[in-house]
């Protein structure tokens, strides 16, 4: 195991003067406070048996025949028999390696990835690979993945972090042609898609896969209440084929027996009220507000040598400094200056990526946004990253 640098980070941040674009946090200011104070209050007069009582390791039935109805398809119907609740998706893809991984196997993943997959799935024995190195060194729109070997993959659709990337229709084809001609599995992970803030909806992986490479099912798909609700509550999920979701099932029986049935109910309460799809909405005008601030300052204040991604949704913007910087080097002046971000070559599987760095949009206000970006750029004039091209 290896310390993760950006817990680290947020430690460090904490300090009230500083801006930090370091976190994934979402902003707490918009957290759903009054509905889950009355959902709190009506499940402990209700339910206060079911939801403070030991619970089915598999997730409140209720909630996952939800979850189930929410990402059936007609090409994909799912049951509760599809789903397990989990401990935040976090906990999902650390089942999914202890059930899948074994030392030694190949584990195919975008470059850069999130971080805390390679924390969760390293300590297996795991070779990470990274998948073709991205379409700006080639000319086909859809590159091969480079499947052969892998065991695994890990795959980000939407709004990937770190970078904010989606992957186009074509790409997503692409992959799971691959994929079909492989023996390998994978996992879509896709915490992020709710926070779309412009641009067009493309289908999953998952219900692509059902949709067009009928019969295997060879890909798992995780989600979570985190981005639209509350991290803190911890509650996320697997979906995947029925005799997978028991395995994991006896996997995380072993870890923490079930999630918990209070938070389970606080979200099923939630849900049933419709305060998922007011909050979603909320969250996506308030957010796409933040985007667009830290994209104009980004533009109005860093040198023309800079470059980033302009995501069209998630949570973060993938910056790109002239290659030869370091911004590991850069983040203690940066700090300096009274802002933070997270260093991108903890994100690279192969040792590239230290001329880049990740920023948050969600957490700070457009106006600590304008700010923050103001600073980065002094801190960048300091460092001597050049203007001009
Ligand atoms: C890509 C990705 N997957 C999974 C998670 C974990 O989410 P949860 O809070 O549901 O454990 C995160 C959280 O930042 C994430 O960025």
């Amino acid at each position: 195991m290896r310390r993760s640098a950006v817990r680290e980070l947020l430690k460090l941040t904490l300090r009230p003067d500083l801006i930090s674009f370091a976190g994934g946090l979402p902003a707490p200011e918009l957290f759903p406070v009054e509905a889950l104070a009355e959902a709190a209050r009506v499940v402990l007069r209700d339910r206060p048996g079911a939801a403070l009582q030991y619970g089915e390791t598999e997730g409140v039935g209720e909630l996952r025949d939800w979850i189930a109805a929410r990402h059936s398809t007609s090409s994909r119907p799912l049951t509760r028999e599809n789903v397990l609740i989990a401990s935040g998706a976090q906990q999902g893809l650390d089942l999914i390696g202890r059930i899948f991984l074994n030392s030694g196997d190949r584990v195919a993943v975008q470059n850069p990835t999130y971080l805390a997959l390679l924390s969760a799935w390293r300590p297996l024995g795991v070779d990470f690979v990274p998948f073709y190195p991205g379409n700006a060194e080639s000319d086909d729109p859809a590159p091969s993945w480079g499947l052969r070997g892998a065991r695994f993959a890990y795959v980000l659709p939407e709004f990937r972090n770190p970078t904010g990337e989606s992957l186009t229709l074509r790409e997503r084809r692409r992959f799971l042609e691959d994929l079909a001609a492989s023996d390998a599995l994978a996992v879509e992970d896709d915490p992020y898609g709710d926070l779309r803030y412009s641009g067009d909806e493309l289908p999953s992986l998952f219900e692509l896969e059902a949709r067009e490479f009928g019969g295997e099912e060879r890909i798992l798909r995780t989600g979570t209440f985190s981005k639209i609700l509350a991290p803190g509550l911890r509650v996320g999920w697997v979906l995947a084929a029925a005799p997978v979701i028991d395995r994991l099932t006896l996997a995380k029986q072993a870890l923490d027996l079930h999630t918990s049935t209070m938070s389970q109910h606080l979200v099923l309460e939630l849900v049933r009220r419709g305060v998922l799809e007011g909050q979603r909405e909320r969250l996506r005008g308030a957010y796409r507000e933040r985007r667009d601030a830290m994209l104009a300052a980004l533009e109005e204040r860093l040198p023309s040598t800079v470059t980033w991604t302009r995501p069209e949704g998630g949570m973060f913007v993938f910056v790109t400094l002239p290659e030869g910087c370091d911004t590991s080097a850069l983040l203690p002046v940066a700090v300096r200056h009274g802002v933070a971000f997270v260093p991108g070559g903890e994100f690279h599987v192969d040792g590239t990526g230290r001329n880049t760095m990740r920023l948050n949009f969600t957490h700070a206000a457009p106006e600590r946004i304008r700010e923050g970006v103001r600073r980065l750029a002094e801190a960048l004039a300091e460092a001597g990253v050049s203007r001009e091209r």
